[in-house]
């Protein structure tokens, strides 16, 4: 196993302390990674989120492979064997032990009855943002002698082209050159007030019995309420009952989120490294990269600086500023680069001495710092800010966010997230990509 790396400082007194910090908050990550393990992938946390989850595995991996690339490499085994025919890659891969356990799970999709779902293994129909290049191309980078070793490159390469390929195919629902989410869900970021408008015009009289086992692990106060589950369950129903195939004209919920699509255009960028070590063509991914980042523009607002979401079922743009609409940051090219940093560090998110990145706009009427994804900070964010961060130069600030990813994740016992100004822990503990990224932020420096 890798050490930490924390001795940028080598010699001092606090370095030494550094070091041990550092080895510590690493040891109490992988004993949350080790509890959350099944056999073949991690759950997101053993109670709340009992199967495994699409995005969050991709952030795991990327943690555990500072440790164990052959590990992390068999969390993204476990998830491709859940992709459909059409390229997709679900949001969920259910455990059939655990049906009562969470809501809606293997019995409310049925998946293995619609036409191109995988036979073998329940999933949901819904997908998650793609991080999954990224992913697989950090775990070949840790440890490239291993990766070539298990041809680790050469077997996730066809899969994930196929998965950018439906996202860049059957949902670019009006030709933007933008994947649109069909789900709040798909946006892994569920109850952001990006989405408050459309939720207006979605009915809430879903056919299925609501039942909402995530409340007996978390406060009700600090998730989705029932009337918003209501009609998440409403949209869910009617995109299963389409056999999920994209194609119902009447569809009410199609967004073009700046956090989903950024992150297509990053793990294009890296399916553009993994065809070079594959001596395969690397021009047709970076072109994809490029178009997705240029159609992205059409997602900028300049009265907020942000960027933020539009409704691609009538070209509305939301104004709302949100964390999705800095993740652009991650885009090394972007034309809105300083306007995006002046947000970052204004009122709105990080000027009143925030530990970590709110959720959601500090300066709005309805912002709450307790509510999921209405004002919290998450982890995941903030370590996708620093890596941003990190790349246009700002290492202080870069290095300021991982110190407060690391210390906060291992001072409250790795929670799903956090107030953003007192650190105060919230949602379910022991979430796996707390523990994931504090991990990766111990190793911070040290060759990838
Ligand atoms: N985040 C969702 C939930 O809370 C699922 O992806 O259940």
């Amino acid at each position: 196993m890798n050490t930490p790396a924390t001795t940028d400082d080598g010699g001092t007194a606090a370095g030494a302390a550094a070091a041990v910090g550092a080895r510590q908050i690493a040891a109490q990550s992988i004993a949350v990674l080790e509890a959350n393990w099944r056999t073949t992938h991690t759950v997101p946390a053993g109670g709340l989120y009992p199967h495994q989850w699409s995005w969050d595995s991709a952030f795991i991996a990327i943690g555990l492979s500072r440790i164990s690339p052959r590990r992390a490499g068999q969390e993204m085994d476990a998830l491709f064997a859940g992709q459909w025919d059409d390229g997709r890659l679900p949001q969920i891969i259910f455990d059939p032990y655990r049906d009562a356990d969470y809501a809606p799970g293997a019995s409310f999709w049925q998946s293995s009855r619609i036409p191109g779902a995988p036979k073998h293994v329940e999933t949901a129909g819904l997908v998650q943002p793609p991080n999954h290049a990224w992913a697989v191309w950090k775990i070949h980078q840790a440890d490239p002698a291993e990766s070539r070793r298990r041809s680790f490159l050469e077997r996730n390469y066809s899969k994930l082209v196929h998965w950018h390929e439906y996202l860049s195919g059957r949902r670019d629902r009006n030709g933007s050159g933008l994947a649109c989410i069909v789900h709040p869900w798909e946006s892994g970021t569920d109850n952001s007030p990006l989405w408050d408008t459309v939720m207006k015009r979605i009915p809430g009289n879903c056919k299925t019995v609501l039942n909402r086992p995530d409340l007996q692990h978390a406060d009700a106060g600090e998730r989705p309420s029932q009337k918003e589950y209501g009609k998440y369950f409403w949209m869910a129903e009617r995109y299963r009952d389409h056999n999920c195939d994209d194609a119902d004209p009447d569809y009410p919920f199609l967004m073009e989120d700046p956090l989903f699509n950024t992150l297509l255009a990053v793990s294009e960028l890296a399916l553009a490294e993994i065809a070079g070590e594959l001596g395969l063509p690397a021009g047709p991914h970076l072109e994809r990269a490029r178009g997705i980042s240029a159609a992205l523009e059409a997602l900028y607002v300049p009265e907020l600086g942000c960027y933020s979401a539009r409704d691609a079922t009538d070209g509305t743009m939301v104004h709302k500023a949100t964390v999705n609409g800095l993740i652009p940051l991650l885009l090394t090219e972007l034309p809105h680069a300083d306007a995006l940093l002046e947000t970052l560090y204004g009122p709105r998110f990080m000027g009143n001495n925030a530990l970590m990145v709110p959720s959601y706009d500090a300066t709005a009427e309805d912002h709450n710092p307790a509510l999921y994804w209405r004002g919290p900070a998450w982890f995941n964010m903030s370590w996708m800010v620093s890596v941003a961060l990190e790349q246009q130069g700002h290492t202080e600030k870069a290095a300021f966010l991982r110190n407060n990813i690391a210390r906060l994740a291992a001072e409250q016992d790795f929670p799903e997230y956090v107030d953003p100004w007192t650190g105060a822990a919230h949602g379910t503990r022991s979430f796996s990509w707390t523990a994931a990224l504090a991990l990766e932020t111990t190793y911070h420096g040290s060759p990838s």
